[in-house]
Formats: structure tokens, C-alpha cells, sequence
């Protein structure tokens, strides 16, 4: 049998007419051929290792080097490259020494601006992407108390800054006069449910605003038409309804991340907020089915690609198959079961994930899309062959091998253990605030690795840390982070899997 035959390959078919997307289909379909080829040498069983020191060393030498010169264009997203590199190094495993924590929290305070928000470089102005990376790299290397940096972070002005950006339709300008973009909405919850600033104020209208953004294809796109160009004036106080509302582009893989974990970040104010008021809703089989759509055939070596028609790419193996682990946990895909299954004390090896249709999108296949297509072989992780690593796709392409490997998913079991461990504030808060932020600290925690479902593709050596699906963090730095601003304290795992930190 050939390696064709044994992989089942269909190239794309062609019409006979040829267009720049097919021709550029065509080529890449070849690339990834080629790259298979060359490196199963015969034995098509053959995978390749995570090539872990020499991606280490590509972090490295950004780190302590300094990035180079083609990273200019980069300069307003100078937190995000200090996120990138410090979680890259999270999830592969490596520590940081404490000279490397304070240089890198020092820099992100540097970029925290006076009136609340983080900058993409020295003297520039806020912004909500920056904004999210820089809390996110806090959470890895910073901690509470004098010299952690925690404390240094101005919430009051963070809050102030994120009001400021809110539009009448329950969206978010990026910056002021920026843009609107699910992108930003993403970061602001990200970063406004880590640091304890949800308040129903802050929110109203966002949950209709995402489910505006949903397209016909099923995907999100990065915006909806806002209450103005179409003529309703200022929504403010009048209904924030998701039908009169089109989206506004085409359905995109990172924004449908965005858009996804937006919606399940709003699921405690939703769930707090709404009973006087109908639900929006997203159509939840069609996203599913469009993000499996997304995962390219077997001579695309089952990466990911962003949007119809598009190439497969190593970031979306984040984007798209990190949310596909979204959606598994929005439909609560037999977490009953799994939680039962641990309470009845069913064996490891017989709850082992040997069979790939346990999951929603093929972990197998992704794995070895990462680990053939992905690495370069000077270290670092690509797009696609034969292009060159950067820090971007180097996290994207590791965490979405690590979703790939792990099974997270939010445990009913879990979240009981936290909440049973949280204690009400001293200070009186309304009722309805505190079961928001509650709930909010309990779902973002309730995310757990599945005990014995880990499987890697190529042997244990290929191993990466488990990473939470809402935020790319580890579950010990999220953890870090909520309980430091929460004021509470985590309770032990547990049946759910340690090993994964
Ligand atoms: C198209 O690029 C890319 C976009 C339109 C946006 C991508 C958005 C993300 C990756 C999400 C980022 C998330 C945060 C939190 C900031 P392209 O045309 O070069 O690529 P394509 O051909 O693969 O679509
Ligand atoms: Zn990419």
C-alpha cells in the first residue's frame, strides 16, 4: 500500500478553472505532502518529537537577545510579545527564575497607563488587546504582595477605562476612537473576570451584541452593524436585540474563539441578570459544525484552517481547535457521565481515550499537524512549511497541541468543590453582584483536565501542560490570579488530574 493510499489522500478538487485560491490550495497541499514524506522515511508510523529544547531555545534567545529587527511592525503589541514567550514557556514546562519575573513585570507596569489600561508600547496610548495580554502575562510571572506586581495593577482605573469604551448597543470600542471587534470584547471579559470587575452595569447588552456577530456560515465574524448605520439612533434603554442586527463580515476562526469564550464568559451574568427578560441565544450546532468544517482533510495533515476556502495554518489549531474544546464544554458533552464514571471509580485504562470520536474534532490528526508541519527545524513554530517561526505561532501551534492532547472540560464535580470553599466578602454587596461575581469564579474554575484521557500523539515525551480553554493560561496560574483578586482560596483537586501542572 502506498503512504497516499494508507492516508487516504484527496486533493481538493479543481474545476478546470483555476483561481489564485485554488492554485494556492494546490501548492499547499503539495508542501504538506512533501513535509510528510520527508519525514516518515519509509516507516509511516513514524512521528516526529516535540522538539522541546530547541523551541526553548527560540524563546530564549528572544527573551534575553531582545526580539529582532523584523519584529518593528510589532511595536504597539509589546505585551503580547511577552505573553506569547512566557506562556510558550508555561506550557512547555519551563520555570522562570525570579530576575526574569521582576524585569518582565516591571516592563508591564511601565505600560499600564495613568488612567487606567495597558499600552502596546512606552507612551501609547490604552488599548483592550495589550490590555488582556499584559494581565495575562502578570498572571504568570506576577504574585501578591510587595515586588509581585498584583497590587500595582490599577482596577479602578482599569474599570473607569473599560466603561469609557462601552457603545449604547452593548459593545466595545478597542481604544478610544478605535474600532469595535469581538477581539476586544474577548480581552475586556477575559481580564474583567480574573479581576474580580464584572458588574451588571458593565455587561448590559454585550450578550445580544456577540450573538449578533454569529453569520450564516455558523462561525462569528468580528462585528455587528452597529444601532447607527442602520438607522435606530441610540439603542440605550430601548431593547438589545440580536435579529434587527446583521453581523458584519465573514465568520473568522479567531474571531470565533473570541466571540465563543465571550459567550461563555456572560454565562454567569446571563444567568444572574436575566429573568425578567427573554435570553439571547447563539445557534450552537451550527457553530460546531462550522468549526469542524475547519479542520482540514488528511492531505492537509488535519490542521486547521480560519475560514472557508482559506489555507491550513498552526495559530488555528488554538483558535479553532481550542474551541472546539469551547463548545464540547458549552454543550456539556456527558460531564454528568465523566463525573459519574470518577464518583463509581472507573479504572483509568478503561476510561483511557483510545478512540478519536470521543471528541468533536480529530485530536490525532492535529497532533500531527503540529508536530510534521508545524516546527521548524531551528526551533520555533510556523504557519506552514516553508515559512519561518515567530513568537505568535509558536504559542498558537503549541496550545493548540496541548488542547489537542488534553481533555478540558468544565466538571460539575469541580465546581461544587469551589463553591463550597467561597466566602462572602465582608463588606455588604447587593445580592445580585455577588452571586455575578460568585458565579463567575466558579465557572471559570470548574475547568478541569479529565483524569486518563491525555493522549500524545508521538509518546509521552511529546507532553505538553494542560492550558485552560478560556483564558491560555495554566490552571495553576488562573487559579493564582482569580483567588488573589477574589480574596478566596482554592480548594484541593479532587478527582481531577494534577499531573497536568
Ligand atoms: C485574517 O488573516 C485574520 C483575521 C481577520 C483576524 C484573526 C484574529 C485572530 C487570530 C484572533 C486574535 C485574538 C485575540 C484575542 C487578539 P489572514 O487573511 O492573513 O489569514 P487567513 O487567510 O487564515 O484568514
Ligand atoms: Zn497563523
Amino acid at each position: 500500500m502506498t503512504l497516499a493510499e494508507e492516508r487516504n489522500w484527496h486533493p481538493m478538487p479543481v474545476d478546470g478553472y483555476p483561481t489564485p485560491t485554488s492554485d494556492l490550495q494546490t501548492a499547499t497541499e503539495k508542501i504538506l505532502q512533501d513535509c510528510l514524506e520527508s519525514q516518515i522515511s519509509g516507516d509511516s508510523a513514524h512521528i516526529p518529537a516535540l522538539q522541546k529544547n530547541a523551541h526553548v531555545q527560540f524563546l530564549l534567545r528572544n527573551l534575553v537577545q531582545g526580539f529582532p529587527a523584523r519584529y518593528t511592525s510589532q511595536d504597539a503589541s509589546q505585551p503580547w510579545l511577552i505573553f506569547w514567550t512566557l506562556q510558550g514557556f508555561s506550557v512547555l514546562g519551563v520555570g522562570l527564575d525570579e530576575q526574569t519575573k521582576t524585569r518582565a513585570i516591571d516592563t508591564l507596569l511601565a505600560l499600564q497607563h495613568p488612567s487606567g489600561g495597558f499600552a502596546g508600547g512606552p507612551g501609547q496610548f490604552p488599548h483592550l488587546l495589550p490590555t488582556y495580554a499584559a494581565v495575562c502575562a502578570m498572571a504568570i510571572v506576577g504574585k501578591g504582595g510587595e515586588g509581585g506586581g498584583w497590587e500595582k495593577i490599577d482596577r479602578e482605573g482599569l474599570y473607569d477605562f473599560f466603561m469609557s469604551l462601552k457603545q449604547p448597543d452593548g459593545s466595545f470600542l478597542v481604544s478610544h476612537y478605535g474600532e469595535v471587534d469581538v477581539r476586544g470584547i474577548y480581552c475586556l471579559l477575559a481580564v474583567a473576570t480574573m479581576l474580580d470587575l464584572l458588574t451588571p452595569e458593565l455587561l448590559e447588552g454585550t450578550p445580544e451584541f456577540i450573538a449578533a456577530c454569529q453569520t450564516y456560515e455558523g462561525g462569528f465574524c468580528n462585528a455587528s452593524f452597529p444601532d447607527w448605520a442602520l438607522g435606530l439612533g441610540n439603542a440605550k434603554g430601548k431593547s438589545f436585540s440580536t435579529d434587527s442586527r446583521p453581523p458584519l463580515g465573514e465568520a473568522h476562526g479567531g474571531y470565533t474563539f473570541c466571540a465563543t469564550a465571550s459567550w461563555i464568559l456572560l454565562q454567569p451574568y446571563i444567568q444572574t441578570c436575566y429573568s425578567d427578560k427573554p435570553k439571547p441565544h447563539i445557534q450552537t450546532s451550527a457553530l460546531l459544525r462550522w468549526l469542524t468544517q475547519m479542520q482540514g482533510s488528511e492531505i492537509e495533515l488535519g490542521g486547521f484552517k480560519g475560514r472557508t476556502n482559506k489555507l491550513v495554518d498552526g495559530c488555528y489549531s488554538w483558535w479553532v481547535g481550542g474551541c472546539v474544546v469551547l463548545v464540547e464544554g458549552l454543550l456539556g458533552l456527558g460531564e454528568q457521565d465523566k463525573d459519574a464514571e470518577h464518583e463509581q471509580g472507573k479504572s483509568d485504562e478503561e476510561d483511557a481515550w483510545d478512540d478519536v470520536d470521543d471528541s468533536l474534532f480529530n485530536r490525532r490528526a492535529l497532533q500531527e499537524y503540529v508536530l510534521f508541519a508545524a516546527q521548524h527545524s531551528a526551533g520555533g513554530l510556523v504557519d506552514k512549511p516553508p515559512k519561518g517561526p515567530d513568537a505568535y505561532h509558536t504559542l498558537y501551534c503549541l496550545s493548540g497541541l496541548s488542547a489537542a492532547q488534553h481533555h478540558m472540560f468544565p466538571s460539575g464535580t469541580r465546581r461544587k468543590e469551589v463553591s463550597e470553599a467561597w466566602k462572602d466578602g465582608e463588606k455588604p454587596a447587593d445580592a445580585q453582584l455577588t452571586k455575578l461575581r460568585h458565579d463567575a469564579f466558579v465557572s471559570s474554575l470548574s475547568w478541569v483536565e479529565e483524569e486518563g484521557t491525555a493522549k500524545y500523539i508521538g509518546g509521552e515525551q511529546n507532553r505538553l501542560n494542560a492550558t485552560h480553554p478560556l483564558s491560555n493560561l495554566t490552571v495553576t496560574h488562573i487559579e493564582g490570579i482569580m483567588a488573589h483578586f477574589y480574596g478566596q482560596s482554592i480548594p484541593r483537586r479532587g478527582f481531577s488530574a494534577k499531573k497536568s501542572e
